[in-house]
């Protein structure tokens, strides 16, 4: 027997300024599989996360909610907490960012930095909101296009034109937060010298450390040559501040994988056994892995090695990179009820659905995973009711009444429980590499042949047969002992349905070594129901309470707010848009001059839409509200005049008319107040 490997695991830390939802689920559970996986062979796996805390943008939402950040965490860190248990992810810590263990260590790590010579300073000119007292990210910033003129564009790039520019360039900049006029201001900034580590970065990152796709892309990184880093925030800014700074804060991003240290050192704080350094230190021998997204690649793989390397830490073992997920092909979307938050699913639906369905479409590469809804319905019964669950109703109710549910000790199918067992390795080996897939299929496989074996047997119509009911027992115990052996298998994905079986055949928590040992002159206990199938009509009733989460978010929030987390790239995830997005949508008052209909469209009309300065052609899908359509010429409406033009059947639509309503009769196009002229903007 090999000695236990000792494993630290960490997933992403979650921003504590929103609910989690099913594209975070999907990194969640992956890893929970993974880390269950671990400790079901043995292992020592450790597993810890943390709410990401910092940064301007909880600060700002804090303030909104009139709320101070501490509470603002306090409270996300409560929902947090009872989704992912609730989802079965069992994490050994889950701390938070805005802890004194991740302030120490921080401070600690960028005074080892500093004193090594790694941390640079260099004076930066940015635009200062004077009435905020805050300087201001790109994206706190709008103006009109220097290259086009549009209005409201923020950033530094252009949504009309595409043309990209700095902030400084914007004609008429604005602060987005206040409205106020910026104004250009020089501060002391603090940057991580992150070229100093490009020899050890080139030989890491292809070390094995990272799948092929990513270690790919940060090759080009690489050859582009690497920038200094900037790691310090003028206050106002919810954080850290910098040692021997005053006024100066940890940018969020330096000290957040910092927070996965001090989760697993709040961890060893209260565990006697738990060696900080035995995992952490330059000579550990533990292993050390970060599942993450593929968004935030350059920060697990460039910043954070090079901060461990020149901090005199080890660095992690490997960086375990997956796709985004998208909801029936697309993006999650509020509008379409398929951005779901994970409160919502867990109203309506069991975790180990989700999980199973997340395993069975799960490999090691960083390809997005589509949650199809209704293959996930078909998928979930067929297998795991149909296939799994079905081998033990199928032999439990003949142990219990013709042997008092005493298993015999018989084996009736001494190949095939050999197959089972030869099975064993190529199931690990999946579950190890991260291959949930082909571990699903290998089970369901497995699941497939006991199903045969027990349809071809037929014990129902043996039962009936005088002088049978011996070979009945011998049938339906192997049956017992078949299906233990997939529970086995499928222990770490789907951990409740394991327990309740444990509770059913009258066992102690079964272990991945237990697959070789048969069950023989055992006691089961009473059968009930293990799993129910999925009723499609709780899937409709999630997804039309995830519409209704979007009405209840859009009528509380007041005061539009730029969304994410300091200054960082939005997760690309989510269907939240920022306020510059917002922005930059070109909406219009519009006069109808015609509207008609179009020859052989079911459902579009044709709009002649006046904006003042040009005419439009739009197709709108409204036929079915408006069947005499002379009756809109004259009428105002709203449009989205900036979307671009697009191709269709029956010619180009040049923008978008906007309506409420579910559809058929109850389409309602939206007018302004009277007096609105054609062309003027809506803001
Ligand atoms: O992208 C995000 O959601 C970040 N909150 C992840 C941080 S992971 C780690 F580095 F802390
Ligand atoms: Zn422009």
């Amino acid at each position: 027997m090999s000695e236990p490997r000792k494993i630290l695991v960490t997933s992403a830390l979650p921003y504590a300024n929103g609910s989690i939802h099913l594209g975070h689920m999907l990194e969640y559970i992956q890893t929970d599989m993974w880390v269950r996986f671990q400790k079901h062979r043995g292992n020592q796996c450790i597993y810890v996360c943390a709410d990401d805390a910092h940064g301007s943008a909880i600060m700002l939402r804090a303030e909104k909610e009139g709320i101070t950040p501490e509470q603002l965490i306090a409270n996300v860190q409560a929902e947090h907490s009872a989704d992912f248990a609730e989802f079965l992810v069992d994490f050994d810590n889950f701390h938070s960012t805005h802890a004194e263990e991740n302030r120490e260590l921080s401070s600690q790590i960028y005074l080892k930095l500093r004193d090594a010579g790694h941390i640079a300073t260099r004076s930066i000119t940015q635009y200062f909101d004077p009435e905020k007292k805050m300087f201001l990210a790109d994206r706190f910033i709008k103006g009109t296009c220097p290259k086009c003129g549009t209005e409201d564009q923020y950033g530094d790039n252009c949504e009309k034109c595409g043309a990209t520019y700095a902030p400084t360039d914007l004609k008429d900049p604005k602060s987005a937060i206040s409205g106020a006029t910026p104004v250009l201001k020089d501060s002391q900034h603090f940057f991580f010298k992150l070229p100093d580590f490009q020899e050890m970065l080139q030989a890491w990152t292809r070390s094995g450390t990272l799948q092929d796709a990513v270690a790919n892309k940060i090759a080009e990184w690489l050859d582009a040559g690497l920038q200094q880093w900037d790691i310090s925030r003028d206050a106002p800014y919810f954080g850290f501040e910098i040692p021997d700074e005053p006024g100066k804060y940890f940018y969020v991003w330096l000290d957040a994988p910092i927070g996965y240290m001090a989760s697993f050192k709040n961890l060893c704080d209260r565990t006697p056994e738990l060696d900080f350094d035995a995992f952490w230190g330059k000579d550990s021998t533990a292993e050390l892995y970060h599942f993450i997204g593929k968004d935030i690649v350059n920060f697990h793989a460039l910043f954070w090695p090079a901060m461990l390397e020149g901090a005199g830490y080890r660095k992690p073992t490997g960086i375990n990179v997956h796709g985004y997920l998208t909801v029936n092909g697309q993006k999650m979307s509020k509008s379409r009820g398929t951005f779901i938050k994970a409160r919502t699913y867990l109203d309506h639906l069991s975790p180990e659905y989700l999980r199973y369905y997340y395993a069975a479409k799960l490999s090691r590469g960083v390809d997005d995973l589509d949650l199809n809804l209704e293959d996930f319905v078909q998928k979930v019964n067929s297998d795991l009711v149909g296939k799994v669950v079905n081998i033990a109703s199928r032999c439990a109710g003949f142990i219990n009444k013709g042997n008092a549910g005493v298993m015999v000790e018989t084996n009736a199918a001494p190949e095939l429980t050999e197959a089972f067992l030869a099975a064993a390795p190529s199931i690990a080996d999946a579950y190890e590499a991260r291959d949930f897939a082909r571990a699903m299929r290998e089970i369901m496989g497995l699941a497939d042949r006991a199903n045969a074996w027990i349809a071809d047997k037929a014990p129902w119509s043996l039962n009936k047969q005088e002088g049978k009911q011996e070979e009945v027992q011998a049938i339906c115990a192997t049956g017992v002992n078949l299906f233990r052996q997939l529970v086995i298998f499928l222990k770490p994905v789907l951990p409740l349905l394991a327990a309740d079986a444990e509770a059913f055949l009258n066992v102690a928590p079964l272990t991945w070594n237990d697959h070789a040992t048969l069950l023989a002159n055992h006691q089961l206990n009473e059968f009930k129901p293990l799993m129910t199938r999925i009723d499609p009509v709780k899937v409709q009733a999630m997804t039309d309470a995830s519409k209704e989460d979007l009405t209840a978010s859009q009528t509380d929030t007041g005061e539009a707010l730029p969304a994410g987390n300091g200054e960082l790239a939005k997760d690309p995830l989510s269907p939240e848009i920022e306020f510059d997005t917002f922005a930059a949508v070109d909406l219009r008052v519009a006069l109808i001059v015609k509207a008609e209909h179009v020859e052989g469209a079911d459902k579009l009309l044709r709009l002649t839409l006046d904006i003042g300065d040009e005419q439009r052609n739009v197709f709108s899908g409204i036929k079915s509200a408006y069947p005499d359509p002379s009756k809109l010429n004259g009428r105002l409406t709203m449009m989205i005049a900036n979307l671009k033009p697009r191709k269709m059947k029956f010619g180009i639509s040049e923008g978008m008319v906007m309506a409420a309503g579910p559809g058929g009769e109850e389409i309602y196009l939206l007018s302004p107040d009277s007096g609105a002229k054609p062309g003027q903007r809506i803001k």
